[in-house]
């Protein structure tokens, strides 16, 4: 049964009528741009066939109920009284509302069932998926208008102040704005958007089976390295430094900080190389350009593990790969491969039997749809 024909009935089943609406929000994959986000650069993500569902109704009160499938739990709380428990599911619900709030929104109360087919913690952003359907979820309720770049923001602070998690804007861009067939080009300085029609290849997530938590120290270290990059070259962001005056300067620089930078401006400089090449149909390259991300955030930025470096490896060596990197935050979670289409069923079969043969680890598999960003639908 879809997730969405799931939720409507589950919501019968609790609330006795059916639901109003049914707000939708997907995760996502980055082909390419890995922590650029953060240095006002660029990225390259696609919205996935895999999403968070909300079927809801407005309870013309104060009082969010919302149940969730998944965790098989409900949860209530007052948009009069919002207090941050600190973990748990509800919270980046909380969150939103929250942000929405301070951001002058006014909210009213909704009784809803919620159900998601993005696996948490794997770097498929069900964070932002659930954020974002939420936001969807408030506005229709609440009779505001819709601003996909306004409620990435919104959810990018609800996911920084309130769930305590200092991300950048990708995640909750591309869940709020994806596009069906294109991956989005998004300038993460002016949240200005281009979407890219993706080659007709396929898009395989090669999920490792190993977790690293995002909170954690390794991504906040990497920013405030980037950031006394940034102070070096006497810029605002690493997404001012071209190339050339990396070249010029970065002898004065620490050895490390100096690969962290590295990372930073040749990735940015790679995210606008494989928009040509998207434009210019060359699948090839595109995939080269894949390749080099992995290396640059293998030894320049080292944020990949030796699970992913291995996935990466075997993907490579199938036929019909045109390229292979660790996507999201990195330490474990998720790579993806471009492949040929007529070979994919082929290739899941060969990665996964040799990853799993090498690691003992079940690998989960995912070829790849690009979908809209959140939406809401009367039901
Ligand atoms: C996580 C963050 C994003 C981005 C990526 C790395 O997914 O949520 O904002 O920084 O890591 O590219």
């Amino acid at each position: 049964m879809n997730l969405q024909k799931q939720v409507i009935e589950a919501f019968v089943a609790r609330f006795g009528t059916p639901p109003v609406f049914v707000a939708r929000a997907p995760g996502r994959v980055n082909l390419i741009g890995e922590h650029t986000d953060y240095n006002d650069g660029f990225v390259l993500p696609m919205a996935i066939d895999r999403a968070i569902w909300i079927a809801l109704r407005p309870n013309n009160g104060r009082q969010v109920n919302l149940y969730s499938l998944n965790f098989a739990a409900a949860a209530s709380f007052s948009l009069d009284n919002l207090e941050n428990n600190q973990a748990g599911w509800i919270e980046y619900v909380k969150g939103v509302a929250w942000a929405l709030q301070e951001a002058g929104l006014a909210l009213q109360g909704w009784d809803g069932v919620m159900v998601g087919d993005v696996p948490v913690g794997a770097g498929l952003s069900s964070s932002a998926a659930l954020e974002l359907a939420t936001a969807r979820a408030f506005a229709a309720v609440s009779g505001w208008a819709w601003h996909p770049a306004q409620m990435a923001q919104v959810a990018q602070r609800a996911e920084n102040e309130w769930v305590g998690v200092n991300c950048g804007i990708m995640d909750q861009m591309i869940s709020a704005a994806g596009k069906t067939g294109h991956a989005l080009l998004i300038d993460t300085r002016t949240l200005q958007l281009e979407a890219v029609p993706l080659p007709p290849t396929a898009v395989v997530v090669l999920d490792t089976a190993t977790r690293r938590g995002l909170a954690d120290s390794e991504y906040n270290t990497r920013r405030a390295q980037c950031e006394a990059a940034a102070d070096f070259f006497g810029v605002p962001a690493l997404r001012d430094v071209s190339l050339a005056q990396f070249q010029a300067q970065a002898a004065g620089l620490d050895a490390v900080t100096r690969r962290r930078a590295r990372h930073v401006v040749s990735e940015n400089d790679r995210v606008l190389q494989a928009v040509a090449a998207m434009r210019q149909g060359d699948v090839v390259r595109l995939g080269q350009l894949i390749d080099a991300s992995h290396a640059s955030l293998r030894d320049d930025f080292a944020v990949s593990s030796a699970e992913l470096d291995l996935m990466v490896d075997i993907a490579r060596q199938q036929p019909g790969c045109f390229g292979a990197r660790m996507t999201g935050a990195g330490f474990g979670g998720c790579a993806l491969a471009l492949v040929q289409t007529a070979v994919v069923e082929a290739f899941v079969t060969a990665v996964a039997t040799a990853y799993q043969q090498t690691t003992q680890l079940q690998p989960q598999i995912y070829v790849c749809q690009a979908t809209n960003g959140a939406e809401i639908q009367n039901v």
